[in-house]
């Protein structure tokens, strides 16, 4: 059978451009290419082939846009050879018709709108800020816009960046040449150093009674009516059962937010709503899979007007589960327990869930308000279950028949997530060759206390080994290098009040790290705020050296490196946003129980008789006082969540390591953004 003739034409058939045929004619009568009648018996429609077209024309053809609609498979008997094939596309893109329509799409005052609100959408800013701010993104922006010789500012060439960023793991080996700093406390500091240990011990006392109360959650009553009553187990022993250690799973670092059904049903106080938004801080900062354990009765209805209507309230948690989704951040979910309102949107918006039978519930408004509502009688389970999510709903993607197959089941999703640990070293950082026990006779009890600095680096860098930068210079300040369990740190040290010069050289050192791309330790013991100037010399030097730490200041705030601030002593005044406080959102900050934190200290007040008859504005004094020692404490520091913690200090190299990991594993992750969350359907 002759195959019926159609013409090709460079524009396509009308309102199919691009495709190459156009309607032609059968017996006189028009038939469009797409009309049964030209296609031959086999089915396949007749087109001139493309090997034996006389005219360029015939290049237009191409089965390929067609078989992607399933009209037709390429045939053997009209093979392309790649050198065609890009000749087609090339002419295909060039085509009067394309580079018109192009230009017109490009115009259309439809097409600029969609351009500029895609532009401003709050993931798009998000992600454009967040990427702007990578030390990668500083890096290649600063390395293109250097000058070539000879050439002007600006210049466009495709070079290597300035330095690869290499997904094989760094060498933790170091030259052992840095000078090994001396850790020995001077006979002239003994007393010092006692006083400081024994206030270290008061304080970890304290810290250790504070622990265990907040281990046993809602109290042995209503631990006994979680796991005989309600048949679930404690959150600790969850952890316990889900986690390699700490903070792991297969070996990823991860972030967990588990509820604390023992407290007030798991529901969500102010200062929960403020720790989790924390908690997804630094897992989008560090790229860090988040891990939700819900067993939550949703917000804590008398507080609702604390934590429902703001920004940065409850329904910031939801919009930031989308956010992190699309920025290639996986979350999973564990529905252990009744999530209702608010918290049933967390594993609903999570990437993966798994829901446990007879314990996992999850709906809007739980079987009280249906009863309230409708009058109707229905049961948790039928209402919202594990078997009606699983079965009916969809709500949750794995069926779980007891706790420990849910914890099991999740640690295989993670292992599902693509996302590699840090490769272990093969050989074992060198220890400081100083008891980092000793540490306790060297934090602080006040200011007055403060021992010099490099005596607590002797005992944190990897064999007390110390690179100083700017030994003699501004050395109310040390800055240098060193390792910690191997990993390369640029430290920033106070060493007494911040003075210009010291100012100055934190400055330039701050910069350095982060020219270098190195992750920058600040411990911090600021002064509190010296008193006005005395004289007109003074108040000159007091200028200079507020100019001097704005430049540090700027300096920190800009360095696009990983940062961990310690407070190891006082955190005190604007001296302690140089030194990267928390509103300098270092990547993490951590307190030493001994740690004070307010604008002034309360020790610079006028002393109180001890007792006796106080006049009136003694006994305000006095009250003044002991208002601010409290609030100034770490202990109630921790407890607002402005830190992300307290540690030991004897712990304190253990959690820079870590620390330093954790900010470590974003490199080995094999997920990068997308334009759009994964929205569960
Ligand atoms: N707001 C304030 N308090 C709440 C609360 C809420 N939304 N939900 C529970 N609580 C409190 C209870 O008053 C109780 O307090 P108590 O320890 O001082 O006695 C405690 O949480 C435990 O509640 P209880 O009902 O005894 O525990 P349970 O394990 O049997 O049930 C829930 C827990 C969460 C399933 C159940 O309390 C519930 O359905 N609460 C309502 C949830 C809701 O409707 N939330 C809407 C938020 S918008």
């Amino acid at each position: 059978m002759s195959p019926a003739r159609t013409r090709v034409s460079p524009h396509g058939p009308r309102g199919r451009p691009g495709t190459g045929v156009v309607p032609s004619r059968q017996n006189g009568v028009r038939v469009s290419p797409y009309d049964p009648r030209c296609h031959s018996a086999e089915g396949t429609r007749s087109v001139i082939p493309v090997a034996r077209c006389p005219s360029a024309l015939g290049a237009m053809w191409s089965p390929a846009p067609l078989c992607a609609l399933g009209r037709r498979r390429p045939g053997p008997s009209a093979p392309l050879q790649p050198l065609t094939r890009l000749l087609q596309r090339e002419y295909r893109q060039k085509t009067p018709t394309r580079l018109l329509q192009r230009e017109y799409e490009a115009k259309t005052p439809f097409c600029l709108p969609q351009r500029e609100y895609r532009e401003k959408t709050p993931f798009c800013l998000l992600q454009k800020e967040y990427e702007a701010k990578t030390a990668f993104c500083l890096l290649q922006r600063e390395y293109r816009e250097l000058p070539l010789p000879g050439q002007g500012w600006g210049r466009t060439q495709h070079l290597p960046p300035r330095r690869f960023l290499s997904k094989k793991p760094k060498s933790k080996r170091h030259p052992k040449t840095f000078p090994v700093l001396d850790g020995h406390v001077p006979a002239v500091y003994q007393h010092v150093f006692e006083e400081n240990l024994r206030n270290s011990e008061a304080v970890i006392k304290r810290y250790s009674e504070l622990l265990e109360r907040v281990k046993k959650g809602g109290g042995e009553h209503a631990i006994l009516r979680h796991t005989q009553r309600n048949k679930k187990v404690f959150v600790r022993e969850r952890l316990r059962l889900l986690l390699d250690g700490i903070g792991r799973i297969c070996g990823v670092w991860c972030v967990f937010i588990a509820s604390d059904a023992t407290v007030k049903g798991g529901t969500i106080y102010p200062i929960g709503v403020k720790k989790q938004l924390r908690a997804q801080e630094i897992a989008m900062e560090n790229r860090l899979l988040s891990v939700h354990l819900v067993d939550s009765g949703g917000a804590f209805l008398p507080l609702q007007s604390e934590l429902f209507p703001d920004k940065l309230h409850g329904g910031r948690i939801f919009y930031n589960e989308a956010i992190m989704s699309a920025m290639g951040i996986p979350q999973v979910a564990v529905v252990c327990g009744s999530c209702v309102a608010g918290g049933a949107y967390v594993p609903t918006m999570a990437e993966e869930s798994v829901i446990i039978d007879k314990i996992g519930t999850l709906f809007l408004a739980g079987p009280p308000l249906v009863k309230a509502a409708t009058g109707e009688d229905v049961s948790p389970e039928d209402l919202g279950g594990a078997r009606l999510h699983s079965q009916v709903s969809g709500c949750s993607d794995h069926f779980a028949p007891s706790e420990e197959e849910a914890y099991e089941c999740i640690r295989n999703v993670v292992s599902t997530l693509n996302c590699e640990p840090v490769p272990e070293q093969d050989r074992e950082p060198d220890s400081p060759l100083y008891s980092p026990e000793e540490l306790l006779g060297l934090a602080p009890l006040g200011y007055s206390c403060t021992l010099p600095v490099k005596l607590v680096l002797s005992r944190l860098v990897d064999g007390s080994r110390f690179q100083e930068f700017k030994a003699t210079y501004g050395t109310t300040l040390v800055t240098g290098f060193g390792h910690v369990e191997g990993h390369l740190v640029g430290i920033v040290a106070n060493n007494g009040e911040l003075a210009h010069d010291a100012a100055l050289k934190g400055s330039h050192f701050v910069q350095l790290c982060g020219q270098r791309g190195i992750p920058i330790l600040f411990l911090q013991n600021t002064a509190p705020q010296p008193a006005g100037p005395a004289s007109i010399s003074q108040a000159e030097a007091h200028s200079n050296r507020l100019k001097a730490q704005a430049s540090m200041m700027a300096a920190v705030a800009c360095a696009a490196v990983p940062k961990i601030t310690i407070v190891i002593g006082g955190c005190f005044g604007s001296d302690s946003y140089i030194m990267c406080g928390r509103s300098f959102s270092p990547n993490f900050l951590f307190l030493w129980p001994n740690a004070r934190v307010g604008l002034v200290d309360s020790q610079h007040f006028p002393t109180v008789p001890p007792a006796g008859d106080w006049t009136g504005e003694e006994l305000e004094l006095k009250q003044l006082k002991a208002k601010l020692e409290e609030e100034s404490s770490a202990f109630y520091s921790s407890a607002r969540l402005w830190d992300d913690g307290i540690i030991l200090p004897q712990d304190t190299r253990k959690v820079i390591a870590q620390c330093l990991e954790i900010m470590e594993q974003k490199k080995y992750q094999a997920v990068s953004p997308r334009p759009q969350p994964i929205i569960r359907m």
